[in-house]
């Protein structure tokens, strides 16, 4: 499949991509659907998520900047990448710097939360994954971003491995996933089977700082009938992967340019031929999966 470059709409265009277009520039001379669906969006999240209708999607997977840099030692600042996992975040994102004051990270984050909410069909979902941590001797469990909205459920993901250079403080093996979701939410049938504890290893061979594992988002996205899945911060693209790999349709964004090349290149080849028509996002028949049992 080759796409046309819309030359003198766009600010820019690269060459032949066959799976996904970056759109680089001027959000409000987008189209939907035809210049959302299926397309990595380069631009500012809350930007993009403005200028789209409401209830145009399904589901929402994503994972924010955790604000890491605003650290007081307990994260980052010793500079080896102490108990985070992945050292390559000390350099942070190539595109945001990750240390905003805590409460105009919180103020952001609800903006954030805010219109993926409203973006969300009356049965849809926000999988919105985060990190505890304390900071100066006081939890920080993100309640101050989440309050007020539908939060359903926690889910525990359990990452393998990880090395831990303090002394004071045992390996931080997890991460949360808040399930937001609508009154009429509900799960397709087994997959209340896989509990809330999910042990998925890390990302190894993705340059992107902090990208999920592809079997994560696959697990969330073929646990719902969603046809269309959203990740505003989409990074090295994963969620839109494994929503291609589960024949869903997918809206990526992401404020770095740098990661929309870096997720085009992965969606490269993949057959949007199964999708739906992009016209005509809502069909109904083509995304029935089947839940793999657990082994
Ligand atoms: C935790 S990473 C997401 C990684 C992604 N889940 C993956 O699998 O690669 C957060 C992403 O948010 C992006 N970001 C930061 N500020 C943004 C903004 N205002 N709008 C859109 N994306 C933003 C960063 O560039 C980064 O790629």
């Amino acid at each position: 499949m080759h796409h046309t470059w819309h030359r003198d709409r766009y600010a820019i265009m690269s060459s032949s991509i066959s799976s996904a277009d970056i759109y680089r520039g001027f959000v409000n001379q987008l189209r939907y659907p035809e210049d959302y669906i299926n397309k990595i969006v380069h631009g500012d999240c809350i930007d993009v998520m403005k200028a789209l209708p409401s209830g145009c999607v399904d589901l929402v997977v994503t994972s924010p900047p955790y604000n890491l840099k605003n650290s007081t030692g307990n994260g980052m600042k010793n500079g080896r990448g102490g108990k985070w996992s992945n050292a390559a975040l000390i350099k942070g994102y190539s595109h945001h710097d990750d240390c905003m004051p805590h409460e105009d990270y919180v103020a952001w984050q609800r903006t954030c939360l805010t219109e993926m909410f409203r973006l969300l069909s009356d049965d849809g979902a926000i999988f919105y994954n985060h990190k505890w941590r304390v900071q100066n001797g006081l939890l920080q469990d993100r309640s101050d971003i989440v309050k007020d909205f539908p939060v359903r459920q926690i889910i525990i993901w359990r990452r393998k491995g990880g090395i831990n250079f303090n002394p004071g403080y045992f390996l931080p093996t997890y991460e949360v996933i808040y399930l937001i979701a609508k009154t009429k939410f509900r799960l397709v049938p087994k997959a209340n089977a896989y509990g809330d504890v999910w042990e998925f290893g890390q990302e190894m061979h993705n340059p992107h700082p902090a990208p999920f594992p592809v079997e994560l988002i696959e697990r969330i996205v073929g646990s719902t009938d969603a046809q269309t899945v959203l990740d505003p911060f989409v990074g090295s693209g994963t969620t839109a992967l494994a929503s291609l790999n589960l024949g869903r349709n997918f809206i990526g964004i992401d404020v770095s340019d740098h990661y929309c090349n870096m997720a085009v290149a992965r969606l490269m080849g993949h057959d949007l031929s199964r999708l739906s028509d992009e016209s005509k996002p809502k069909q109904n028949t083509l995304f029935n999966v089947d839940i793999e049992s657990e082994p």
